[in-house]
């Protein structure tokens, strides 16, 4: 059995929502997650600026001899992964792939919507990923670069009514398309979950990466249990505080104390 923890990285809070599905689906795992709070948002940078970031992130986490990465992010799957995993020599897990894989499954009638960020919706990555499964599909995109700062600063109640006036602008023109199917494309938006799911409609299957992707690791890693694992250590770039509040929140547990910082990059 391989001890060794799994790595996570996200721009902020988004990556919670893959930790949250490991920490249920393999409870003895040793996690190590890195948010870069100092520099999200992540999706309306470059090519180049995501590609680096990217790097800077996983040479932090292979520091803790990792066994897995997950890239439980987005933005970072859609722009890096393909040559990104030509670089490291241990498995890199990214979100696009197990989402586009769980939206072919869900929709009946194959009419599916994608939200992301900016850099996310321009790589067309989800789009591909779907087509090449199900050359008949319908897709319906949307960026929607404002959800990851509400995110970041706590606003994701669905009653909030900057986050809902958000969330009906930038949906609307996929529910008018009638999609039976939504996939969450950035890890952060599964936050905002019943926000969306208001508008929406209970009908709509919503997907979400995070939770995808800890699915497809849990495949791919088997089920075996760390009889000894099971901690997590939590790292940012920057304002510990906020992160440990919001992270609280999401998680439903303190990290008081537990969140540590570290600078990445230059
Ligand atoms: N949560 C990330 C994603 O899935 C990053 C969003 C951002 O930093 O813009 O795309």
């Amino acid at each position: 059995m391989d001890n060794r923890p799994i790595g996570v990285f996200d721009s902020g809070l988004g990556g919670l929502t893959a930790v949250a599905e490991i920490m249920k689906l393999l409870p003895g795992e040793d996690i190590v997650y890195f948010g870069d709070t100092a520099r999200v948002p992540y999706g309306t940078r470059s090519e180049n600026t995501i590609m680096r970031y990217v790097r800077e992130d996983i040479d932090f986490l292979k520091s803790f001899d990792i066994k897995a990465v997950i890239m439980a992010c987005g933005t970072a799957s859609s722009v890096s992964l393909p040559r990104i995993r030509k670089e490291y020599d241990i498995p890199i897990i990214g979100v696009v792939e197990p989402a586009s894989r769980a939206a072919v499954e869900a929709t009946k009638n194959g009419r599916i919507g994608i939200i992301g960020t900016s850099a996310t919706v321009r790589s067309r990555s989800y789009e591909r990923e779907i087509m090449s499964l199900c050359s008949g599909a319908k897709i319906f995109t949307a960026a929607c670069p404002l959800f990851v700062p509400l995110v970041e600063n706590g606003r994701c109640d669905p009653d909030d009514v900057v986050l809902y006036t958000m969330v009906e602008e930038y949906l609307a023109p996929i529910k008018a398309e009638g999609v039976d199917t939504l996939i969450m494309g950035c890890t952060h938006y599964p936050i905002i979950e019943r926000a969306i799911a208001k508008y929406m409609g209970e009908k709509t299957a919503l997907i979400n990466p995070g939770l995808e992707a800890a699915g497809y690791l849990k495949q791919s890693i088997g089920a075996a249990q760390n009889a000894s694992g099971g901690s997590c250590r939590f790292f940012v770039s920057d304002d510990r505080d906020g992160f440990s509040e919001n992270a609280s929140k999401f998680l439903g547990k303190s990290l008081c104390g537990e969140v540590e910082l570290k600078t990445v990059g230059k």
